[in-house]
């Protein structure tokens, strides 16, 4: 397991979401009442990434994850995919700290 720091917490505004590239992983959080989800960013339908345009993980609504790709569609709180070609699948959610207002990914290698 290795700590990834993703830098200030504050970085990721409410109701939106931020793309992270640290070494070879890619990851992305969204920011949804206070509370921080973190995922893979690679889509359960083809293993690439989600967003075309940096940041922009969230549909028009921003109620629900969106990969830019095909349109499938995740709840923000679980990653399950509620819509779209990989239906019934999940992203996969990364396990993190927040320590002195940092956001670390805890990744296994
Ligand atoms: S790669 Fe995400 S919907 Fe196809």
């Amino acid at each position: 397991m290795s700590e990834l720091d993703l830098g200030p917490a504050a970085a990721i505004p409410e109701g939106g979401s931020k793309g992270y590239h640290s070494g070879s992983e890619l990851l992305f959080a969204v920011k949804k009442g206070g509370e921080i989800y973190l995922y893979r960013n690679s889509c359960p339908h083809v293993g690439i990434p989600l967003e075309w345009v940096p940041d922009r993980f969230l549909d028009p609504s921003g109620a629900l994850i969106q990969c830019a790709n095909h349109g499938a569609q995740f709840t923000i709180e679980d990653g399950h995919c509620v819509a779209g070609p990989c239906r019934g699948q999940a992203l996969e959610a990364i396990a993190y700290t927040l320590r002195d207002g940092h956001l670390f990914a805890q990744i296994d290698v």
